[in-house]
């Protein structure tokens, strides 16, 4: 069986909340229990000292972060689950893919770009306490999920950016060097990836609108009963549409208890009962995570060895990887000096190339095949091998972009895609 590489970071500068369990945890835990999948999980402390300014908070929320993802059922010995400040090879490859990352690229991402717009409005320099951190804060994430080749990363919708920055970084690279690295995809939780705090705006730590996962059960109803409401009394039919409270309830009930308590809106439930419900519906799936919670948080040595043991396995990997990368760039060790000759014929054979044969009845056919000898492009059988010659040439000259001139012709194999094709033949054309 062939499995899927899941990655995700969590960025250490905060308290987990609901939003982070429903959008984030919940989901990456299920998906981790899956049998074709193979999962990365990782705590995103580099990326706090971008925000956080305060030592203690670092080092706490990474302690509760962490507690929190194996309370909810992360399993340290199925998963990848490690620190990211623990695997020296995610900085290294930082720089690498700086290198090959646009200036213009990173001027463009989102975070940058609100600073700068806000510097603008407020009639100061464009870059006003704006920190080299958080510009490069795109290419420290790129990091993190090429490093491990990353098919899906399951994310926010606010990081789809990020994600496509990452492909680029990618491509940049694989385009320079060889194809080194996996073009990872987003996933978005689309039912639940954002849930309204207690104002109804996106549960944030920046609206101060968030319920932590763990508060106590007391906190918990507290802060349930503050969630915002309208003011229609008891008997009064209620909106479920735009109700904070009713899309928390959704996060965690059934289809069933959905209906249900769709039905008591319509029929005028007051709020304090639908408060009331709401609270013990979401305190029965939290209790048995908060007891497990609460010994972890207790015992922050074990959590460290959980976390020394999952970047002893993440390094496994990260290290012999990140030699293969060295290598490619050109950091290698000059005795073994592979210049020249061998240099030429190592990067000939990670190529793709086109084979010229004939077939049975005597027609001249082609085909096109990856490095590792798979089939990409097939052509039926032209009449001469001039002809063929012809078709190879025009291909490698104007790319995939050649190809409906050939309909009928040349065909992608079963299950290449046509931009696996126009990579391929853009290589080619890189190459030659
Ligand atoms: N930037 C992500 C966030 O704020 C956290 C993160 C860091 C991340 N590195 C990552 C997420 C790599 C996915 C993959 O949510």
């Amino acid at each position: 069986m062939s499995t899927t590489r899941f990655l995700t970071g969590i960025t250490t500068s905060g308290t987990p909340h609901l939003g982070n369990y429903v959008g984030s945890i919940r989901p990456s835990v299920r998906a981790s229990q899956r049998a074709d999948v193979e999962s990365f999980y990782f705590l995103a402390d580099y990326h706090a000292l971008i925000k956080v300014g305060e030592p203690a908070r670092v080092q706490r929320s990474t302690l509760e972060i962490a507690a929190s993802w194996l309370a909810a059922g992360l399993d340290p010995e199925r998963v990848t689950f490690y620190r990211q400040s623990d695997i020296p090879e995610i900085p290294e490859l930082t720089w690498f893919l700086t290198c090959v990352t646009g200036k213009g690229l990173l001027n463009r991402a989102h975070a940058y770009k609100a600073a700068v717009d806000k510097n603008t409005a407020a009639g100061v320099d464009i870059d006003s306490d704006v920190t080299a951190g958080l510009f490069m804060y795109p290419v420290l994430m790129g990091a993190d999920i090429l490093m491990f080749n990353a098919h899906k990363v399951p994310v926010g919708r606010d990081q789809v950016q990020h994600l496509e920055m990452a492909r680029d970084m990618a491509s940049s690279f694989n385009h320079r060097y060889g194809a080194h690295f996996t073009l990872p995809e987003v996933v978005i939780e689309e039912s639940v990836a954002t849930l309204p705090g207690t104002d109804g705006r996106k549960m944030s730590k920046s609206y101060d609108n968030t319920i932590p996962l763990f508060s106590s059960r007391a906190e918990l109803k507290k802060l349930i009963a503050g969630i915002v409401t309208d003011s229609r009394l008891p008997g009064e039919a209620k909106e479920v549409e735009g109700s904070a409270l009713f899309q928390i309830f959704q996060a965690f009930a059934g289809e069933d208890e959905t209906v249900a308590l769709r039905k008591a809106y319509a029929d005028g439930i007051a709020w304090g009962d639908a408060k009331a419900l709401v609270f013990e519906r979401l305190d029965a799936e939290i209790t048995p995570m908060r007891e497990r919670y609460e010994a972890l948080i207790a015992d922050p040595a074990k959590i460290e060895a959980i976390l020394l043991r999952g970047a002893a396995k993440a390094r496994a990997i990260a290290t012999p990887f990140m030699a293969g990368v060295r290598h490619a760039v050109g950091l290698r060790n000059l005795g073994s000096a592979d210049t020249g000759k061998k240099a030429k014929a190592d990067a000939k054979a990670a190529l793709p190339s086109f084979k010229q044969y004939r077939e049975k009845d005597g027609r001249f056919a082609f085909k096109l095949v990856d490095p590792k000898g798979r089939l990409l492009l097939q052509s039926q059988g032209f009449a001469s091998p001039k002809d063929a010659g012809a078709a190879i040439a025009r291909l490698q000259q104007v790319g995939a972009t050649a190809l409906p001139a050939f309909e009928g012709q040349v065909a992608a194999a079963d299950g290449v895609s046509p931009d696996e094709i126009a990579a391929a033949l853009q290589q080619l054309a890189d190459a030659a």
